[in-house]
């Protein structure tokens, strides 16, 4: 079933992830989920990525929503000229002076840059990305329909969206997800296989793919692969 967030809770719900975010984000690199959780979902991501290298694909201008601290990115230009540029937007400002900081001391803000934004309201014209991802963000996103529908706007023809989040399906995930996330979080709603699918397809993308993995047992993780 979709989740219809009524519009009086719509700002409850994105100050709430911000206050979050803005605290957690002057500890986020050290945090232990950060190596359980979050970069085994980073490596799917640049697994995939890496493929369209063997493919041959032109060298890609990447855009990561929900970026945190702008770890993707950083670990993406691990694939050399096959990535041409990386942005990242998030709605923490917390969160982007940490990963603006870290490009800077990198050396890599030619390649790399970050803005403080919302996801559901992408400040980029139509077509302007080969791939889009999103890894842990997308259920804290009240209007996830509008988030996807501004995905597949900047997105370039072929191009590519995946979304990573909360695998809540079984009753293992429905206890880590629904219940244990969802009381240390607030205000968040992971979507069922079902809902992404419908999302992504609603939203008009063409070839979807669905898939789950493991991190650190037990959670599992939700990906989705969606093309222009
Ligand atoms: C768990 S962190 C994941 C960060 C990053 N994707 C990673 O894998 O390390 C979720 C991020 O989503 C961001 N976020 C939540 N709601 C957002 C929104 N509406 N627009 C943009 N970013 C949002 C938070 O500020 C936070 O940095």
């Amino acid at each position: 079933m979709l989740k219809h967030v009524p519009s009086t809770e719509q700002h409850e719900w994105k100050d709430s992830a911000h206050a979050h975010f803005q605290r957690w984000a002057h500890h986020y690199d050290r945090d232990i989920i950060n190596v359980l959780l979050f970069k085994p979902c980073h490596q799917r991501v640049l697994a995939e990525l890496r493929q369209g290298k063997r493919r041959g694909l032109k060298p890609l201008r990447i855009l990561d929503v929900g970026c945190g601290t702008g770890n993707l990115l950083i670990q993406s230009l691990r694939l050399g000229s096959h990535v041409q540029s990386g942005i990242g937007i998030d709605m923490s400002d917390n969160m982007i002076d940490y990963a603006r900081e870290k490009v800077e001391n990198m050396n890599l803000s030619r390649k790399l840059s970050f803005l403080v934004g919302d996801a559901e309201h992408l400040p980029f014209p139509d077509n302007s990305f080969d791939v889009v991802t999103c890894c842990n963000s997308f259920h804290h996103y009240p209007h996830q329909d509008r988030a996807v529908s501004e995905v597949l706007r900047v997105l370039d023809n072929n191009g590519r969206y995946i979304l990573i989040d909360g695998y809540r399906d079984d009753p293992l995930g429905y206890f880590v997800f629904d219940i244990c996330v969802t009381r240390a979080e607030n205000h968040v709603h992971h979507c069922s296989a079902l809902r992404f699918r419908k999302l992504l397809n609603d939203a008009g993308f063409a070839k979807i793919q669905q898939n789950v993995f493991g991190v650190c047992p037990p959670a599992i993780m939700n990906i989705a692969y969606a093309e222009k």
